[in-house]
């Protein structure tokens, strides 16, 4: 499979980074397309633990070329330090990360932006990292970003560019009664990541088609998850770029034809951390068991994730919207004590029965979730191989694949790399 993708099939957080680095053994290359330094992925290796927030989780692999790609938005000085803190934990990064000339440039007035709109709004807002992340799409969008392409001006040219930027962005923070910034602050602080930077900023596109025209291994990595999704996730309650996999093929340049396999990742349960809405969530017992037993706690902000039972309704639609053609379930494990286990099935909204997540975030607040419950496996998973997997932890699994219509072919059962299933091909029973 020379180029395979992996989105995250929730709202994020799903184990993601952990199945990227279980992949990232036999490829070359390791491609961001999306989101910033609001991700936060995990990866386990014995008694070490890194979260990476821009940098790709093939880092590890001395063999992987890690490729922040076009369609990011990329904090220039929390990647300096991102790579300064991997680097001093004896991983060889040198010569090893490339960065596309199309990302857009995240900068501080992005941040003081996004944290000034977090605090006017309170409870009401969405709950967003504070990383700056949808000013800077905005700005994309409005066509007045700042490209990583631009770290390749003269330093008289992009500090004349930023510093301009900076007095136009100071109106708009003065406007809302926010600090506003020292122009040329901001251009020194860029003009030293540039120095660190500016080596690794190319062309991507022709060096990953050239990877896939000499068959190699290239792994796409998504950040956030499908429900995120700036348009199929619940808007506004959403980050601000394309997560799903159409978002793939933009924020790489590989053509959409070109992703041999699709991995969509699941949690064995739902997260989901921010406002918005969120049909299973359980605000009671069940939730702060998930929580404590899953350790269900931001990466990047620290705050406690909402938890609730798997939701097939969503799972399904995500398949769909992604044409995910293999799913990874992560955090089996956490269910181990459960004496029951709960799946929602449909949705009831009045009389009728949704078997679809609704495009409104309106109508997905007001669903009541149906469940099915089946008996708990009560046994500890972790370290499992296939042969002694719990039956009824195998009939939960195949229940999955039943109700969202797409074979599970890795099971992960702990934080750990090495903790890790990987089933048989099963006769396929999708609906
Ligand atoms: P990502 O953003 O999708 O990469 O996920 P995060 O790293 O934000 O959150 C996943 C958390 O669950 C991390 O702390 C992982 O170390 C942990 N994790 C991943 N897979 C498993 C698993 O199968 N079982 C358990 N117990 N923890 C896991
Ligand atoms: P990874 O890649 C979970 C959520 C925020 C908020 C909304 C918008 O680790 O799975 P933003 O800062 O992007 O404008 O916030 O999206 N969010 C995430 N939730 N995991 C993430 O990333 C997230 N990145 C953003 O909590 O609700
Ligand atoms: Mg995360």
């Amino acid at each position: 499979m020379p180029v395979t993708l992996v989105v995250g099939g929730q709202w994020g957080d799903e184990g993601k980074a952990k199945i990227i680095d279980y992949l990232a053994r036999d490829v070359e290359f390791v491609v961001r397309f999306q989101g910033g330094a609001n991700a936060g992925h995990t990866v386990v290796v014995g008694s070490e633990r890194f979260a990476f927030r821009q940098v790709p989780s093939g880092i590890l692999y001395p063999n992987v070329t890690c490729v922040l790609g076009g369609g990011m938005v990329i904090d220039p000085t929390a990647l300096v330090e991102e790579i300064d803190a991997i680097a001093s934990r004896g991983v060889h990064v040198k010569g090893r990360i490339l960065i596309s000339n199309q990302a857009h440039l995240v900068l501080p007035y992005h941040i003081a932006l996004d944290c000034e709109s977090e605090d006017r709004r309170g409870d009401g807002g969405i709950g967003t990292t504070r990383k700056g992340i949808s000013p800077a799409y905005a700005d994309k969008a409005r066509r007045e970003g700042i490209r990583a392409a631009d770290l390749t001006r003269t330093p008289a040219d992009l500090r004349q560019l930023v510093e301009a930027h900076v007095r136009e962005n100071n109106k708009i923070l003065k406007l809302r009664g926010a600090k506003t910034l020292s122009p040329a602050r901001v251009a020194d602080d860029l003009l030293s990541a540039r120095k660190r930077l500016l080596s690794m900023v190319t062309d991507t596109r022709p060096v990953l088609w050239q990877a896939v025209d000499d068959g190699k291994q290239v792994l796409c990595e998504g950040a956030q998850g499908s429900l995120l999704d700036i348009d199929h996730g619940t808007y506004p309650f959403v980050t601000s770029s394309s997560c799903t996999a159409g978002g793939a093929a933009i924020g790489t340049g590989l053509p959409p034809a070109g992703f041999d396999a699709i991995v969509g990742i699941f949690k064995a349960y739902c997260t989901r951390v921010g406002n918005g809405p969120f049909p299973t969530e359980d605000k009671g017992a069940v939730g702060k068991r998930l929580r404590e037993i899953g350790h269900e706690f931001g990466t990047v902000t620290g705050r406690p994730r909402r938890c609730g039972w798997f939701d097939a309704v969503a799972a399904r639609t995500v398949v769909k919207l992604n044409g995910v053609t293999d799913v990874a379930l992560t955090k089996l494990d956490v269910l181990d004590t459960f004496d029951a286990i709960k799946v929602c099935t449909s949705y009831r909204r009045g009389n009728d029965t949704l078997g679809v997540f609704p495009a409104d975030a309106r109508v997905v607040a007001s669903v009541k979730p149906v469940y099915e419950e089946l008996p708990g496996w009560k046994q500890a998973t972790t370290g499992c191989q296939l042969g002694d997997l719990p039956t009824r932890a195998m009939e939960y699994i195949r229940q999955l694949e039943d109700l969202i219509g797409c074979r599970i072919h890795l099971v992960s059962l702990g934080p750990e790399r090495s903790a890790m299933l990987h089933l048989p091909r099963v006769r396929s029973r999708a609906r």
